[in-house]
């Protein structure tokens, strides 16, 4: 047997029970079992089968297929262009939540000057994906991580040491903004947003692996939010900006939620590539 036949018996086995973008999970999946880069899987594809490449793949693949997410088995995932450590403590970065990341990334670089002195806060920031995609593309900030979860801190910890920027973010545990000390003018926030009835009803892939804390929001699925909102206004400096992903019907809610704790800012709701509502934004009026 060659390299191919074993990748295409896989993706039909993935495909048969149901996986979206079987081949792509395939492929990752037998390059984690060669540790082989992409590059060099496609240009080996039709050598032989190493030594016990077969009984490998086939443990990752038996896993994939008892609906254990692909970024759990192989310990990693890509966002933002960074590859960064994914295990069961945290959620697995969605592409989404880039949207939000490219947001900040040019209200920043909109900043100016007061761009050295910035300090931003993560809320919920699980594995670190956005405080750690932030802290690499603007060298000047400091940025604070908070989640409720140690498990997810210290893998936070752990990706933003791999792409050196652990020098600039600190990573706390806590409750929303509880443990901020001080002010600061960026808050960004992907808290968990799931109402009940949904989570109840999402695939094994995410109920069965991932973290409900990070996931699961109560009925409606917005109140972590809107405590969030009661709480920025004592943190936000003004001239400040908060965003913070939501689920596609939750925008209207939230739009009011922020309107009462910050009467005077600037609000709207950003949709995402599919053209679905996706982010609260506010933006506080300078003094
Ligand atoms: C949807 S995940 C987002 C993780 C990461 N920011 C991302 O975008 O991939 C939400 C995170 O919020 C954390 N969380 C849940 N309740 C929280 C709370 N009350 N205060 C702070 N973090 C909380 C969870 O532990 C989880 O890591």
């Amino acid at each position: 047997m060659i390299l191919t036949e074993l990748l295409r018996s896989g993706e039909a086995r993935l495909r048969d029970a149901g996986v979206e973008d079987a081949w792509l999970e395939a492929e990752v999946l037998l390059r984690h079992a060669l540790g082989l880069s992409r590059e060099v899987l496609l240009a080996r594809l039709r050598e032989p089968l190493p030594p016990r490449a077969q009984e490998t793949f086939e443990a990752l693949l038996r896993r994939r297929l008892a609906r254990e997410p692909t970024p759990y088995i192989v310990g990693h995932w890509e966002f933002y262009g960074l590859d960064l450590a994914c295990t069961p403590a945290a959620l697995i970065p969605r592409p989404e939540t880039e949207l939000l990341v490219e947001y900040a990334l040019e209200w920043v670089k909109g900043q100016g000057s007061r761009v050295r002195a910035l300090r931003i806060v993560d809320v919920g920031t699980g594995n670190g994906a956005i405080a750690v995609a932030l802290a690499v593309h603007l060298p000047d900030v400091r940025i604070v991580g908070i989640d409720v979860s140690r498990p997810a801190l210290a893998l936070a910890r752990r990706n933003a040491e791999a792409h050196g920027v652990a020098d600039r973010v600190a990573f706390v545990q806590g409750a929303l903004l509880m443990p901020l000390r001080g002010r600061c003018e960026l808050i960004v926030a992907n808290l968990p947003y799931v109402p009940t009835q949904t989570y109840r009803g999402l695939v094994p892939e995410i109920r069965e692996h991932e973290p409900e804390q990070a996931l699961h929001a109560g009925r409606r699925g917005t109140a972590l939010i809107e405590e969030l909102l009661a709480q920025a206004p004592r943190h936000l400096r003004p001239g400040g900006l908060l965003l913070a992903e939501h689920a596609w019907n939750q925008g209207k809610r939230l739009r009011e939620a922020a309107h009462a704790s910050f009467p005077d800012a600037d609000i709207e709701t950003k949709r995402d590539l599919a053209r679905i509502e996706r982010m609260l934004v506010v933006e506080t009026s300078a003094e």
